[in-house]
């Protein structure tokens, strides 16, 4: 489609701004109005205000919503403390141009960041050089990314491992059960240690050491506040729940529930969203019978309007998807200001990454949008997407959210690796699958944070049950969750 786009300008001798074919494409029908835009635009280049005159103007729906009477948010006194982590993400960072050069800097540096925290883990470690120019000894440690893993005809697993030095070929013997349990989570690309024997060349392994986390102590805000966390809106989508987001809205305003929830809403002081803001377009075949907008500003621009609804006392923290219109490569970078240029430019609202990372009254938080899942749940024993959270103690475990190179999505091979956790948060937030679950691990809280699209017939497809319209909500000062549900009633 782009190449046919330009070549249409260029047959007219015209030149089109990046800017303004970026602008084309997220069109519903770019091809007519690179047209219109031929016919009715003089001179020889095209920018983007030519192209976005010829585009039909969008009126989103207005959003009414109900606010609570004599609500007195407890929120709006305390001070917003933010702190936005921008080392620790892709935005405005990426110098990847996917040259295989660009790809061993990236894996050298993801094996450093996560060796380093193996050599401080017990035993000195040495490097696979030395480990073989020693010869055959007893009692060895060594750390390496897993180049591949096997099952041997015996029941065996081998590996072989690598460093910047050289390979190493391990053995899992078969008669230690416990090592070969273990064994069959291990996936390529992750960073492991091992401790056992060298005999002739290969290594029997006798213990595999992850990078893992340790148990994590938290610093928390002495008074309550809180943080709702919501992901995958897909506005846009014919199935994104607008009566139910709408009473979510209006909840937050003071507007429903009990006087327990009401008081919960008043202490809201954060609202984090974990990617798929809107569906996005030619995501997955078919997908154009399942929107309501088709274009992809136009559904910016519809969730803008239903996102301005949020109190103002309330900062929102917006993290993308691999439905929003960025890279889908992970990591991904913070959206554009021109999707929703009126709600960006408002003080309560920041862009990060996917991942992002941020300290609420310092409490750390690392979100993802979680699209690595795909990656993880096939090829580790016992992970389901009906339980989607379980995936993340596999991420701190291997200190790492997207470790299997290959899987879905792609990775950019940035020289810095943004998806090595070396800093442990307090929790860490994911969406993506659509179904909310919570779990803690060593301290950590996970949460996936659900959906606010109902069931698609995609998803009937793929054999997926969201949980649309659960709102997990986190007191600070103690990391417990109130869930609130506007899932009840009508299904939309
Ligand atoms: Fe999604």
């Amino acid at each position: 489609m782009k190449q046919e786009i330009i070549q249409k300008f260029e047959e007219k001798r015209k030149i089109i701004t990046s800017e303004a074919l970026e602008y084309l494409l997220g069109c519903a029908e770019p091809e007519k109005i690179a047209e219109k835009t031929l016919e009715e635009t003089d001179g020889s280049f095209i920018e983007l205000d030519d192209v976005k005159r010829k585009k039909k103007k969008f009126k989103p729906e207005k959003v009414e919503i109900k606010k609570g009477k004599s609500f007195k948010p407890k929120a709006k006194d305390i001070e917003p403390d933010i702190k936005i982590f921008r080392e620790k993400e892709v935005t405005g960072n990426s110098l990847s141009e996917g040259t295989e050069k660009d790809f061993h800097k990236h894996f050298l540096d993801r094996f450093q960041r996560l060796s380093k925290i193996l050599r401080k883990r017990g035993k000195a470690k040495r490097d696979l050089a030395s480990v073989k120019k020693a010869g055959s000894s007893k009692d060895t440690q060594a750390i390496g990314m897993i180049n591949t893993k096997r099952r041997t005809k015996n029941n065996h697993y081998f590996m072989e491992i690598e460093d910047e030095t050289g390979t190493l070929n391990v053995l899992v013997p078969k008669n230690n059960k416990k090592l070969i349990r273990f064994s069959h989570s291990i996936i390529e690309d992750e960073v492991i240690a091992v401790e056992g024997t060298l005999k002739n060349d290969l290594f029997i392994a006798n213990k595999i050491i992850r990078p893992d986390i340790p148990p994590k102590g938290h610093k928390t805000p002495d008074e309550t506040v809180r943080v709702a966390m919501i992901s995958d809106t897909h506005f846009g989508s014919k199935y994104f729940m607008k009566n139910k987001f709408k009473k979510f809205l209006s909840w937050l305003n003071g507007e429903k529930g009990n006087g327990d929830q009401r008081k919960v809403a008043g202490e809201v002081k954060y609202l984090i969203i974990a990617g798929d803001i809107v569906d996005g377009i030619g995501i997955y075949p078919g997908q154009n019978k399942e929107l309501e907008e088709t274009d992809v500003f136009d559904q910016y621009e519809m969730a803008e309007e239903y996102l301005k609804k949020v109190p103002e006392h309330i900062h929102i923290i917006i993290s993308p998807g691999n439905h929003d219109a960025v890279r889908t490569a992970d990591p991904q970078p913070a959206l554009p200001e021109k999707f929703m240029p009126e709600l960006f430019q408002q003080d309560n609202v920041h862009r990060i990454g996917s991942p992002g990372y941020i300290s609420l009254h310092g409490v750390e938080i690392l979100v993802y949008h979680g699209a690595s899942i795909h990656s993880m749940v096939p090829h580790i024993p016992n992970l389901t997407y009906r339980e989607p959270e379980k995936v993340i103690p596999e991420f701190l475990k291997r200190r790492h959210m997207h470790p299997l190179y290959g899987g879905k999505p792609p990775i950019s091979p940035e020289p810095k690796d943004y998806l090595a956790i070396d800093r442990v948060p307090d929790i860490v937030q994911v969406g993506d699958v659509h179904r909310n679950g919570y779990e803690t691990y060593r301290g950590v809280l996970g949460v996936n944070s659900g959906t606010w699209q109902a069931e698609t017939p995609f998803q009937v497809k793929q054999g997926h049950e969201p949980t649309p319209g659960e709102l997990p909500v986190i007191d600070l000062s103690s990391l417990k969750i109130n869930v609130i549900h506007f899932n009840k009633g009508e299904k939309k």
